[in-house]
């Protein structure tokens, strides 16, 4: 009786486990312009150093992605497979903007983010966005993305971040993350994206 109750308790679990894993992902359904909790008003600086906000995102498809220049290995990967991904895109590619916004401030300047993102391997064209501490804890808040300075020894920081790839539409509204480090996958998820909006 005990281990049929376990397997109760087990299937319980499991189907609870995949019934919170569909609401999940129902919430980034692209179905009608929910108000979303992700994104919102910011204040920042590009890396041409201009003053831009929010109005940055519109008439264009946005990839959005919290990162810093100077991260080894995470960033690079994400961007060069972004990269990747919208050169699958083909002619669509050309309604997409990638939109890079530094959790570095003290080191990420304008200058040095247009450098950084003018990497070949980079997606071309991609905006760099920097600002003061305060302004980019701000807009990370909005996009609920977690940064942490990490020192180890005398070396330079480095910074613990969220990696998530935030999909914007037009109207600058989230509408669902894309799987980094599969150009393939992100490719077809933002056609979807595209086709359903
Ligand atoms: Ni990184």
């Amino acid at each position: 009786m005990r281990v049929s109750k376990s397997i109760i308790a087990i299937a319980t679990v499991a189907i609870l486990s995949l019934a919170g894993l569909i609401a999940w992902r129902s919430q980034f359904k692209p179905s009608g312009p929910a108000p979303s909790a992700i994104g919102g008003p910011f204040q920042l600086v590009a890396d041409n150093g201009a003053q831009v906000d929010q109005r940055i995102l519109l008439g264009k498809w946005s990839a959005v992605y919290f990162g810093y220049s100077f991260c080894p290995d995470v960033c690079p990967t994400t961007l060069a497979a972004l990269a990747q991904a919208i050169a699958q895109l083909g002619p669509k590619g050309r309604a997409l903007q990638v939109v890079f916004i530094s959790v570095d401030p003290e080191r990420d300047t304008p200058a040095q983010l247009r450098a950084y993102l003018a990497s070949p391997s980079f997606p071309k064209g991609a905006i760099g966005l920097t600002g003061t501490p305060d302004e980019i804890k701000s807009v990370a808040g909005a996009y609920h993305v977690y940064y942490s300075l990490h020192q180890e020894g005398s070396g330079p920081y480095s910074v613990d971040h969220t990696s998530i790839i935030y999909l914007m539409d037009p109207q600058g509204r989230f509408v669902r993350p894309l799987t980094p480090a599969a150009p393939a996958e992100m490719a077809s998820q933002i056609t979807q994206a595209m086709s359903e909006h």
